[in-house]
């Protein structure tokens, strides 16, 4: 059965950006920033308080933060890995923070400096705290069905590492596919691993041109939160081979077709993606962007 309203929980300004190889001006990221919430999203990941020396695209957070103009109504939240980004996001009155831990000990390490064990030391700290703050807390989930270095990841192993992060009190787990290698059934069988869809999110990426696909499969199992970036950008510095987001365009079309609702002026959204093409000096990877401004 197919939820009847499906959040688009719309990464772009993160995912998408921290990915570029040149540093987007403020500017530019506080204009993408209003034209998102402009287009009728209403959860938009805004940016990273990671070590600005790992992410230097990010770097900017703390002033993004100040200029963005807010809306009732819109949440911004951000990711933070440990409790000095925590400080960090605190200090500049966030509301809703995104930890973000691996399904594997390479990717662990590689992305967080940290072994699979030690990450969720890192964690529970900035959970408990934040949650004493009234912050409401997501948990991401890397390489949920393949790394590269490491194959495929059994299901087994995601669910232990996902149940820790739920336990620690997060109230949405994102399961990511960093290096967009899901299939439809590796999808399914995830989601019934976790037993209950309620608490569960997904997180695509379109490298194998799966993820809307994949998206389909987590929505008749009853997910109902679907992270995507407009115009399909992003992808993650410290995985080998992650491409661009499940595009918000391609996700709106989607849904349109299958009379679930959202909240997105799809114009709006495209108009937004084809102007931050121009910005980034190439053409938007996404196949519904490219036929109605292509
Ligand atoms: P570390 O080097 O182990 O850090 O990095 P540390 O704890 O040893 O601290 C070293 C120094 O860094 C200290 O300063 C800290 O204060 C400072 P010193 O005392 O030497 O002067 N420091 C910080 N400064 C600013 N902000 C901070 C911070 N933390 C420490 N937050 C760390 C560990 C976690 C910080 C590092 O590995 C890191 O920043 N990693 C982030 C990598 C990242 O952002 N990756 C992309 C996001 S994940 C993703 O894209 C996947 C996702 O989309 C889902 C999917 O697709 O699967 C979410
Ligand atoms: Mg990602």
């Amino acid at each position: 059965d197919l939820p009847s309203h499906v959040t688009i929980w719309e990464v772009g300004p993160r995912d998408g950006l921290q990915n570029e190889k040149s540093v987007v001006d403020l500017d530019v990221k506080l204009e993408f920033v209003d034209r998102l919430a402009d287009a009728g999203l209403r959860t938009i990941e805004a940016t990273s308080f990671v070590h600005p020396k790992w992410v230097p695209q990010l770097a900017d957070a703390a002033e993004l933060l100040a200029g963005m103009s807010t809306r009732d109504g819109v949440r911004y939240p951000v990711l933070v890995p440990n409790e000095r980004g925590l400080d960090r996001a605190l200090e500049a009155g966030v509301s809703h923070i995104a930890i973000f831990a691996s399904a594997t000990e390479t990717f662990a390490r590689k992305n967080l400096n940290r072994t699979l064990d030690s990450q969720f030391e890192m964690f529970d700290p900035v959970v408990g705290r934040a949650r004493a703050e009234g912050l409401e807390v997501r948990g991401y989930l890397s390489m949920c069905f393949g790394d590269p270095w490491e194959g495929r990841v059994p299901a087994a192993q995601v669910v232990a590492a996902g149940r820790r992060l739920l336990d620690m009190g997060c109230s949405q787990l994102s399961l990511g596919d960093t290096i967009g290698v899901a299939t439809p059934g590796q999808v399914e069988a995830l989601i019934a691993g976790f037993g209950s869809p309620d608490q569960l999110a997904v997180h695509f990426h379109d490298t194998y041109g799966q993820a809307l696909a994949n998206t389909l499969a987590a929505l008749q199992c009853g997910v109902s939160t679907v992270d995507s970036s407009a115009g399909g950008l992003g992808g993650c510095p410290y995985a080998e081979s992650a491409t661009g987001n499940l595009a918000t365009e391609d996700l709106v079309w989607m849904l349109d077709g299958l009379g679930l609702s959202h909240g997105v002026d799809l114009n709006k959204l495209a108009d937004t993606s084809a102007w931050m093409a121009t910005r980034l000096g190439r053409p938007s990877p996404s196949r519904v962007v490219q036929a109605l401004r292509g």
